[in-house]
């Protein structure tokens, strides 16, 4: 940005251009949503709000005006169009070249390089979070304001030093990312999810409800986790593997609890393979990223209300009209309301097999979310009613936790056995011990039977599943 223009504090192009002819704007025209810089002295600035433009050094700074300039001279529509990304990355480098040839302040090679990443970054994805998009080690990304960045890399938050322009920017993106799904985000509508083509889930959120500008939340969506690795990774044992196999297999109803990004998507799709290929699975979502691996699944996703508020449709309703399509298998990606329900009466009356997941931080929390959500179902079924259906209807509740090293553990394996009372009464087959912490701050723990040999055993016989007799750790 030129210094006459961070004076007034104009700010460089949204990267579609299109302010490029505007006139002069008064300090805080812009929008509400992107503080403008404010001159504190004759020749100083500084930096009054989070999202204002920091000072650059000559070079910093002609590499953004570089920027601005390239991203309003170039033909963005025609170059979006190109769909090999070495070709992209060929003619922006031709411009780059062409644009430098009446500079005076040198750029070495890798700053060439640098501008010529940034603008493809800017043209085909998330600008200056494309990077670390990219990075598979990086599984969440999550930014707060333009100058607040955040990634999780091996169960690990840490913040990293890459930022947007300033909020106006960062703005930009996020509306790329939303607009490309046919979502919007402005004043009327400030919250928004969407999905990456690759799966991942967005939410951005603007102000006047995020308070420090724009925050954009990323979860990517690793979709080569597959059974093996977690095994190998140590979220599960071979053994306990085996057994949830044998659950799946034999139509048992699983539900796999645990708290926020513990794996419980991850862990669904894995166990989701063990589906006999013969089997016609329907799969329930209010944002797909399930990945079954067999070839007859119907993908259904719930819609939310358009920007009129009408036009929403229900995981409710998704189950209920699963039901009129003769499906062997209903997977709901997780069950958060009323849809509970509808999963739990289908569950018991011969739709077996059912797999979901429930944010809860221990099975015993994921049978009390399901009597809360029966209940957001506007029902008024005595509380021994809900709870004999919900025992009923599960056979399995699977605990996934992400512990404080960042790795994932099945920390419980737990059988629903029925009702004493007024309590649904379970039984713990399998957990997760854990016996300290190193110094470097790793879980020490291992993995053991109970030694209960479950109840269901006898329905993974009849399914002809024979697990060996010392699977549960017991003498029999
Ligand atoms: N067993 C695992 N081992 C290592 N990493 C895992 C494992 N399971 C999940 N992850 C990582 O954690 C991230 C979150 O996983 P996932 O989406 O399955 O969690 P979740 O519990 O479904 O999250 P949410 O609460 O958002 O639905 C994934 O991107 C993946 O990289
Ligand atoms: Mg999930």
């Amino acid at each position: 940005m030129a210094l006459r223009d961070r004076l007034t504090g104009r700010r460089p192009g949204n990267g579609n251009g299109s302010e490029a002819a505007a006139p002069p704007e008064p300090p805080n025209a812009e929008s509400r949503l992107a503080p403008a810089v404010v001159p504190a002295h004759s020749s100083q600035m500084y930096v009054g709000q989070r999202g204002a433009d920091a000072i650059l050094s000559p070079v910093d700074q002609l590499k953004v005006d570089l920027h601005r300039r390239l991203i309003e001279r170039l033909d963005l529509d025609a170059l979006e169009q190109i769909k090999s990304e070495v070709e992209l990355t060929a003619q922006i480098r031709h411009a780059v070249l062409d644009f430098l040839r009446g500079e005076v302040t040198p750029l070495s090679q890798r700053e060439r390089e640098e501008i010529v990443e940034q603008i493809v970054y800017e043209i085909t994805g998330l600008g200056p979070i494309e990077p670390l998009f990219r990075d598979p080690t990086i599984s969440d990304i999550l930014v707060n304001g333009a100058r607040e960045i955040y990634v999780e890399r091996g169960g690990r938050l840490v913040r990293v030093n890459a930022s947007f322009r300033n909020d106006a920017h960062l703005l930009a993106v996020i509306d790329r990312i939303v607009s490309r799904v046919g979502r919007r985000v402005d004043e009327a509508s400030p919250m928004v999810d969407a999905r990456l083509p690759d799966g991942s889930r967005v939410n951005a959120i603007i102000p006047p409800l995020a308070l420090d500008g724009p925050i954009l939340s990323i979860r990517r969506f690793k979709t080569d986790l597959r059974v093996h690795h977690l095994t190998r990774n140590g979220t599960l044992t071979d053994e306990m593997l085996q057994l949830l196999a044998a659950c799946v297999h034999a139509r048992l109803n699983i539900m796999i609890s645990g708290g926020t990004g513990a794996g419980k998507t991850t862990l669904l799709n894995a166990l989701s393979s063990f589906i006999p290929a013969t089997e016609r699975i329907i799969t329930i979502e209010d944002a797909a990223e399930l990945q079954m691996q067999q070839e007859h699944v119907v993908r259904l996703e719930t819609r939310p209300p358009n920007a009129e508020g009408s036009g929403e449709v229900l995981a409710r309703d998704l189950v209920k009209n699963a039901l009129r399509m003769r499906p062997d298998r209903i997977v709901i990606g997780e069950v958060r309301s009323s849809e509970a329900l509808d999963m739990l009466q289908a569950m018991n009356t011969g739709h077996e097999g059912s797999l979901t997941t429930v944010h809860a931080n221990t099975p015993r929390d994921a049978l009390s979310r399901l009597e809360t959500m029966i209940l957001m179902a506007g029902t008024n079924l005595p509380d021994r009613a809900m709870r004999e259906q919900i025992s009923s209807a599960l056979d399995v509740i699977i605990q996934i936790s992400r512990l404080a090293d960042g790795t994932r553990r099945v920390t419980s394996i737990v059988e629903v056995m029925g009702m004493e009372g007024e309590i649904i009464t379970t039984q713990e087959i399998y957990h997760f011990r854990r016996r300290g912490i190193t110094p470097e701050g790793t879980v020490i723990g291992h993995f053991e039977p109970t030694g209960i040999r479950p109840r269901f055993a006898e329905r993974l016989a009849v399914a002809g599943v024979e697990l060996p007799v010392h699977m549960f750790g017991g003498a029999w």
